[in-house]
């Protein structure tokens, strides 16, 4: 399908789904001359995207082979997408970490290239970007019908407002198939995957990331919370449940301190704070990306552990579909159809 986005229309397109994923697809989009509405029943940016750890893991040995081309997408394009939000926002941010050393199955380490940053400065520049566009941004509200005519869909909110758009793209990470089900489309299968994490103070500077298959101790040396480091995180199916649990700290502590061993006590390395996100899962553990088989419905989700990294690509390969335009890689590992999605509206 191929949108002329016509702006007599107001919007073109609407976004379910404020986070990071939605957002950056609605950045590039108005770059590209469309009008575009997000539409959260919640607030923006409150859920994995400031859950997660902020590495841009793109060289991680784990990673499946159908993520590669993406990965290296985003991590190419991460400096121009962060440059766009300051030139929109006016706030920088800053790589917190260069390097990353990979603890390898056999004991030896690796040393990678790669970035991490705060997704809570993230979350900073690209609110107060968004802001200062002319994307129309509706949290806290939730969407009751979802109506497929052929001009696109009626997005009809509760409380009567009716959006007439082009193009509708699910963005709601963990929450996708929820959403999708409460406005009876086909369910496609995203499901939430808890990870709790801590944050502890560092007794010494560490400017690198470490990781292992099960561990990881990402630093953070800029900002407000310089001088501590995040030590993530459980895999946990567990539905929606957001609680965090002293003993799974514990043994995340414990994993930790194989790495570097001054983080095995409180008292050398107190804790700071824990949390715990959600981060959206499909059966195969890849994004779903890609047009549905009904006219103007598409997706956008699934990112599980690497949605930080994957936004910027993203972005650009759906503002591509939206388009109908041939994105730059190849994203038919990803499409929604492998699913048997058809998304009746
Ligand atoms: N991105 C790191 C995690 O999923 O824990």
């Amino acid at each position: 399908m191929s949108l002329r986005f016509d702006s007599t229309r107001t919007p073109d397109i609407v976004v379910i789904g404020a986070g990071l994923i939605g957002l950056a697809i609605a950045l590039e989009l108005i770059d590209r001359g469309a009008q575009v509405t997000v539409v959260d029943r919640g607030q923006s940016l409150g859920g994995a995207s400031t859950a997660a750890a902020g590495m841009l893991a793109a060289a991680d040995p784990g990673n499946p082979p159908e993520l590669q081309e993406l990965s290296r997408l985003s991590a190419e394009r991460y400096p121009a997408f962060l440059g766009r939000l300051e030139a929109l926002s006016g706030i920088a941010v800053p790589f917190q970490t260069n390097t990353t050393v990979q603890y390898l199955e056999d004991g030896s380490t690796v040393r990678l290239a790669e970035h991490s940053l705060d997704p809570r400065q993230l979350a900073a520049a690209l609110r107060a970007a968004v802001n200062a566009t002319s994307i129309r941004l509706l949290e806290h509200t939730q969407i009751a019908a979802a109506d497929q005519n052929s001009g696109g869909a009626t997005i009809r909110l509760n409380g009567g407002t009716a959006i007439n758009a082009q193009a509708v793209v699910y963005a709601a990470g963990a929450w996708t198939s929820e959403v999708m089900a409460a406005l009876d489309n086909d369910p496609i299968s995203v499901t939430p995957c808890k990870g709790q994490m801590l944050r502890v103070r560092l007794p010494f500077p560490l400017d690198e990331v470490h990781r292992s298959e099960r561990i990881y101790i990402c630093p953070r040396t800029r900002g407000p919370q310089a001088g501590t480091a995040l030590i993530g995180a459980t895999v946990e199916n567990a539905g929606f449940d957001m609680s965090v649990h002293g003993v799974d700290l514990d043994a995340l502590r414990a994993l930790a301190a194989k790495l570097i061993p001054e983080l095995a006590s409180e008292a050398e390395a107190p804790m700071v704070e824990s949390w715990a996100g959600l981060r959206p899962a499909t059966p195969d553990k890849l994004p779903i990306l890609g047009a549905c088989s009904r006219p103007g419905q598409f997706i956008a989700t699934g990112h599980y552990r690497n949605g930080i990294l994957q936004a910027p690509g993203t972005a650009l390969v759906m503002a591509d579909v939206l388009e109908g335009k041939a994105p730059c890689i190849d994203i038919s590992a990803l499409s929604p159809l492998r699913f048997a999605c058809s998304v009746t509206g």
